[in-house]
Protein backbone atom coordinates (compact mmCIF):
# COMPACT_ATOMS: atom_id res chain seq x y z
CA UNK A 1 0.00 0.00 0.00
CA UNK A 2 2.55 1.97 0.80
CA UNK A 3 4.68 1.64 -2.43
CA UNK A 4 4.83 2.94 -5.54
CA UNK A 5 5.88 0.87 -8.18
CA UNK A 6 6.07 0.93 -12.58
CA UNK A 7 6.40 3.17 -15.02
CA UNK A 8 4.26 5.87 -13.89
CA UNK A 9 5.75 7.02 -11.00
CA UNK A 10 5.90 10.85 -11.61
CA UNK A 11 1.74 10.04 -11.47
CA UNK A 12 1.98 8.51 -8.10
CA UNK A 13 3.91 10.91 -6.82
CA UNK A 14 1.76 13.95 -8.02
CA UNK A 15 -1.17 12.44 -6.55
CA UNK A 16 0.09 11.81 -3.26
CA UNK A 17 1.32 15.64 -3.26
CA UNK A 18 -2.48 16.24 -4.50
CA UNK A 19 -3.98 14.48 -1.62
CA UNK A 20 -1.60 15.63 0.81
CA UNK A 21 -2.79 17.92 3.37
CA UNK A 22 0.53 19.59 4.81
CA UNK A 23 4.15 18.54 2.75
CA UNK A 24 7.33 18.83 4.14
CA UNK A 25 10.09 19.91 1.51
CA UNK A 26 13.55 19.17 2.21
CA UNK A 27 16.23 20.55 -0.38
CA UNK A 28 19.52 19.62 -0.66
CA UNK A 29 22.48 20.97 -3.04
CA UNK A 30 21.29 18.74 -6.10
CA UNK A 31 18.35 21.21 -6.62
CA UNK A 32 20.94 24.03 -7.35
CA UNK A 33 23.30 21.88 -9.16
CA UNK A 34 21.25 23.28 -12.45
CA UNK A 35 22.57 27.15 -11.29
CA UNK A 36 25.71 26.38 -11.62
CA UNK A 37 26.54 26.10 -7.71
CA UNK A 38 28.59 23.26 -6.56
CA UNK A 39 27.83 20.31 -4.50
CA UNK A 40 29.41 18.45 -1.85
CA UNK A 41 29.90 14.80 -2.56
CA UNK A 42 30.92 13.30 -5.62
CA UNK A 43 33.30 13.54 -8.54
CA UNK A 44 33.22 17.57 -8.55
CA UNK A 45 32.41 17.80 -4.86
CA UNK A 46 33.55 20.55 -2.69
CA UNK A 47 34.91 18.07 0.10
CA UNK A 48 37.81 16.95 -2.18
CA UNK A 49 39.38 20.04 -1.65
CA UNK A 50 41.48 20.53 1.54
CA UNK A 51 41.00 23.95 1.44
CA UNK A 52 37.32 24.07 1.76
CA UNK A 53 37.57 20.93 4.48
CA UNK A 54 39.87 23.22 6.57
CA UNK A 55 37.10 26.11 6.64
CA UNK A 56 33.86 23.16 7.22
CA UNK A 57 34.99 23.61 10.93
CA UNK A 58 35.02 26.35 13.50
CA UNK A 59 38.46 25.47 14.31
CA UNK A 60 40.32 26.80 10.84
CA UNK A 61 38.41 29.76 11.43
CA UNK A 62 39.98 30.70 14.56
CA UNK A 63 43.21 29.84 13.16
CA UNK A 64 43.38 31.60 9.35
CA UNK A 65 40.47 34.19 9.80
CA UNK A 66 41.52 36.02 7.16
CA UNK A 67 41.61 33.29 4.68
CA UNK A 68 38.26 32.01 5.72
CA UNK A 69 36.90 35.14 5.48
CA UNK A 70 38.08 35.55 1.93
CA UNK A 71 37.10 32.14 1.22
CA UNK A 72 33.85 32.59 2.12
CA UNK A 73 33.17 36.11 0.78
CA UNK A 74 34.17 34.01 -2.75
CA UNK A 75 32.06 31.28 -2.26
CA UNK A 76 29.17 34.40 -1.45
CA UNK A 77 29.90 36.34 -4.95
CA UNK A 78 29.56 32.99 -7.00
CA UNK A 79 26.33 32.00 -5.35
CA UNK A 80 25.42 35.69 -6.18
CA UNK A 81 26.45 35.42 -9.26
CA UNK A 82 24.21 32.14 -10.10
CA UNK A 83 20.48 31.98 -10.87
CA UNK A 84 17.49 30.21 -9.43
CA UNK A 85 16.50 27.48 -11.89
CA UNK A 86 13.41 25.89 -12.69
CA UNK A 87 13.32 23.76 -9.84
CA UNK A 88 13.80 26.61 -7.56
CA UNK A 89 10.78 28.58 -9.32
CA UNK A 90 8.33 25.33 -9.36
CA UNK A 91 8.94 25.17 -5.47
CA UNK A 92 7.86 28.61 -4.78
CA UNK A 93 4.70 28.39 -7.10
CA UNK A 94 4.28 25.14 -5.15
CA UNK A 95 4.03 26.83 -2.19
CA UNK A 96 2.22 29.54 -2.67
CA UNK A 97 -0.80 26.87 -3.55
CA UNK A 98 -0.48 24.73 -0.76
CA UNK A 99 0.52 23.88 2.19
CA UNK A 100 3.99 23.01 2.33
CA UNK A 101 6.97 23.65 4.60
CA UNK A 102 10.07 24.37 3.40
CA UNK A 103 13.30 23.54 4.66
CA UNK A 104 16.87 23.51 2.94
CA UNK A 105 20.16 22.37 3.77
CA UNK A 106 21.57 25.24 1.25
CA UNK A 107 23.30 28.14 2.19
CA UNK A 108 23.57 30.02 -1.15
CA UNK A 109 20.13 31.80 -1.12
CA UNK A 110 18.39 30.71 -4.35
CA UNK A 111 15.21 29.69 -2.33
CA UNK A 112 14.44 33.50 -1.68
CA UNK A 113 15.36 34.62 -4.79
CA UNK A 114 13.15 32.38 -6.83
CA UNK A 115 10.66 33.86 -3.82
CA UNK A 116 10.45 31.38 -1.24
CA UNK A 117 10.37 31.22 2.44
CA UNK A 118 12.48 28.73 3.10
CA UNK A 119 14.25 27.90 6.48
CA UNK A 120 17.85 27.83 6.27
CA UNK A 121 18.82 24.80 8.37
CA UNK A 122 22.35 25.80 7.47
CA UNK A 123 22.66 29.37 7.31
CA UNK A 124 23.00 31.45 4.39
CA UNK A 125 26.37 33.13 2.44
CA UNK A 126 24.53 36.20 2.47
CA UNK A 127 24.24 36.88 5.96
CA UNK A 128 26.92 37.68 8.64
CA UNK A 129 27.24 37.25 12.14
CA UNK A 130 29.53 38.33 14.90
CA UNK A 131 32.24 35.38 15.91
CA UNK A 132 31.15 36.07 19.27
CA UNK A 133 28.15 34.15 20.87
CA UNK A 134 27.51 37.60 23.52
CA UNK A 135 27.46 40.19 21.18
CA UNK A 136 24.80 38.70 18.61
CA UNK A 137 24.88 40.54 16.14
CA UNK A 138 23.43 39.83 12.53
CA UNK A 139 23.58 41.43 9.43
CA UNK A 140 20.44 41.84 7.30
CA UNK A 141 19.34 39.10 5.06
CA UNK A 142 20.86 40.20 1.88
CA UNK A 143 23.54 42.74 0.80
CA UNK A 144 23.62 42.34 -2.42
CA UNK A 145 22.64 46.18 -2.63
CA UNK A 146 25.22 46.82 -0.43
CA UNK A 147 28.77 47.36 -0.31
CA UNK A 148 31.18 44.62 0.69
CA UNK A 149 31.22 44.91 4.48
CA UNK A 150 34.89 44.77 6.38
CA UNK A 151 35.17 41.49 8.51
CA UNK A 152 35.12 43.56 11.55
CA UNK A 153 31.54 43.34 13.65
CA UNK A 154 30.09 47.26 13.52
CA UNK A 155 28.78 46.22 17.02
CA UNK A 156 31.66 45.11 19.18
CA UNK A 157 34.79 45.28 16.79
CA UNK A 158 35.14 41.02 17.04
CA UNK A 159 36.02 39.74 13.38
CA UNK A 160 32.34 39.46 11.50
CA UNK A 161 32.05 35.61 10.10
CA UNK A 162 29.66 34.12 7.72
CA UNK A 163 26.39 33.36 8.98
CA UNK A 164 26.44 29.47 7.53
CA UNK A 165 26.62 26.38 10.26
CA UNK A 166 29.97 24.93 10.43
CA UNK A 167 30.71 20.93 11.61
CA UNK A 168 29.94 20.48 14.97
CA UNK A 169 27.64 23.57 15.24
CA UNK A 170 23.94 23.52 15.58
CA UNK A 171 21.60 22.74 12.90
CA UNK A 172 19.07 26.21 12.33
CA UNK A 173 15.61 26.01 12.59
CA UNK A 174 15.42 22.81 14.94
CA UNK A 175 12.21 23.61 16.28
CA UNK A 176 10.13 24.56 13.48
CA UNK A 177 12.09 21.07 11.76
CA UNK A 178 10.87 18.60 14.63
CA UNK A 179 6.89 20.65 14.42
CA UNK A 180 6.76 20.15 10.24
CA UNK A 181 8.13 16.46 11.01
CA UNK A 182 5.25 15.96 13.87
CA UNK A 183 2.69 17.84 11.60
CA UNK A 184 3.25 16.74 7.95
CA UNK A 185 1.67 13.77 6.39
CA UNK A 186 3.99 13.82 3.30
CA UNK A 187 7.45 14.65 2.88
CA UNK A 188 9.26 15.72 -0.63
CA UNK A 189 13.02 15.14 -0.38
CA UNK A 190 14.77 16.54 -3.46
CA UNK A 191 18.47 17.27 -4.28
CA UNK A 192 20.05 15.71 -1.79
CA UNK A 193 22.50 12.61 -1.23
CA UNK A 194 21.04 11.60 2.63
CA UNK A 195 24.00 11.55 3.90
CA UNK A 196 23.63 13.79 6.61
CA UNK A 197 22.22 12.30 9.69
CA UNK A 198 18.88 14.49 9.78
CA UNK A 199 17.85 13.76 6.87
CA UNK A 200 18.01 9.86 6.68
CA UNK A 201 16.74 10.18 10.08
CA UNK A 202 13.79 12.00 9.02
CA UNK A 203 13.00 9.47 5.89
CA UNK A 204 12.90 6.45 8.33
CA UNK A 205 10.63 8.12 10.59
CA UNK A 206 8.43 9.31 7.85
CA UNK A 207 7.96 5.52 6.97
CA UNK A 208 8.21 3.95 10.31
CA UNK A 209 4.69 5.88 10.73
CA UNK A 210 3.30 4.90 7.71
CA UNK A 211 3.54 8.72 5.93
CA UNK A 212 4.50 9.50 1.98
CA UNK A 213 7.77 9.90 0.97
CA UNK A 214 9.10 10.58 -2.32
CA UNK A 215 12.73 11.65 -3.90
CA UNK A 216 13.24 13.31 -6.62
CA UNK A 217 17.22 12.46 -7.39
CA UNK A 218 18.89 11.58 -10.60
CA UNK A 219 21.05 9.10 -9.06
CA UNK A 220 19.89 5.81 -9.04
CA UNK A 221 20.03 5.22 -4.97
CA UNK A 222 20.48 7.27 -2.00
CA UNK A 223 20.65 6.15 1.35
CA UNK A 224 16.81 7.56 1.27
CA UNK A 225 15.80 5.23 -1.58
CA UNK A 226 15.04 2.15 0.44
CA UNK A 227 12.19 4.39 2.72
CA UNK A 228 10.58 6.24 -0.15
CA UNK A 229 7.34 5.46 -1.37
CA UNK A 230 7.81 6.88 -4.60
CA UNK A 231 11.44 7.80 -6.68
CA UNK A 232 11.87 9.92 -9.27
CA UNK A 233 14.78 9.83 -10.93
CA UNK A 234 15.50 12.55 -12.87
CA UNK A 235 16.97 16.48 -12.45
CA UNK A 236 15.20 18.80 -10.05
CA UNK A 237 14.94 21.47 -12.49
CA UNK A 238 13.21 19.10 -15.29
CA UNK A 239 10.86 16.69 -12.99
CA UNK A 240 10.09 19.39 -10.10
CA UNK A 241 7.49 21.65 -12.46
CA UNK A 242 6.25 18.69 -14.09
CA UNK A 243 5.14 16.85 -10.71
CA UNK A 244 4.20 19.83 -9.26
CA UNK A 245 2.65 20.68 -12.30
CA UNK A 246 3.34 24.79 -12.38
P1 LIG B 1 25.39 16.34 -1.65
O1 LIG B 1 26.41 17.01 -2.53
O2 LIG B 1 25.85 15.35 -0.65
O3 LIG B 1 24.34 15.58 -2.58
C1 LIG B 1 23.74 16.19 -3.71
C2 LIG B 1 22.67 15.26 -4.26
O4 LIG B 1 22.04 15.91 -5.35
C3 LIG B 1 23.19 13.92 -4.78
O5 LIG B 1 22.38 12.87 -4.28
C4 LIG B 1 23.01 14.03 -6.30
O6 LIG B 1 22.72 12.79 -6.92
C5 LIG B 1 21.84 14.98 -6.40
N1 LIG B 1 21.74 15.73 -7.66
C6 LIG B 1 22.70 16.03 -8.57
N2 LIG B 1 22.22 16.77 -9.58
C7 LIG B 1 20.90 16.95 -9.32
C8 LIG B 1 19.84 17.62 -10.00
N3 LIG B 1 20.03 18.30 -11.14
N4 LIG B 1 18.61 17.58 -9.42
C9 LIG B 1 18.38 16.93 -8.26
N5 LIG B 1 19.35 16.27 -7.59
C10 LIG B 1 20.59 16.28 -8.11
O7 LIG B 1 24.56 17.49 -0.98
P2 LIG B 1 23.55 17.45 0.27
O8 LIG B 1 22.87 16.14 0.39
O9 LIG B 1 22.71 18.65 0.15
O10 LIG B 1 26.62 20.40 5.31
O11 LIG B 1 24.54 17.60 1.48
C11 LIG B 1 24.06 18.12 2.65
C12 LIG B 1 25.14 18.71 3.50
O12 LIG B 1 26.35 17.95 3.39
C13 LIG B 1 25.56 20.10 3.13
O13 LIG B 1 24.67 21.07 3.54
C14 LIG B 1 26.87 20.21 3.89
C15 LIG B 1 27.44 18.83 3.60
O14 LIG B 1 28.21 18.27 4.63
C16 LIG B 1 27.39 21.31 5.99
O15 LIG B 1 28.24 21.97 5.45
C17 LIG B 1 27.08 21.46 7.45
Amino acid sequence: MFFVTGRNKLNGARDILATARQTLIVTGAGISAASGVPMFRGRHGLWRYPEFWKFAHPRGHEREPQLAWDTFEYARVLCELCQPNDGHRALATFASRRAVCLFTQNVDGLHARAGSEAHEMHGSLQRYRCVSELCRYSSLPSLRQQQVPTSWCPSCGRRLRHDVVLFGEQVRCWDDYQQAIRTCDALLLVGTSGMVTNTAGLVRRFRQTRRWVIEVNPALFTPATPWTSVSVRGPAEEILPELLEV
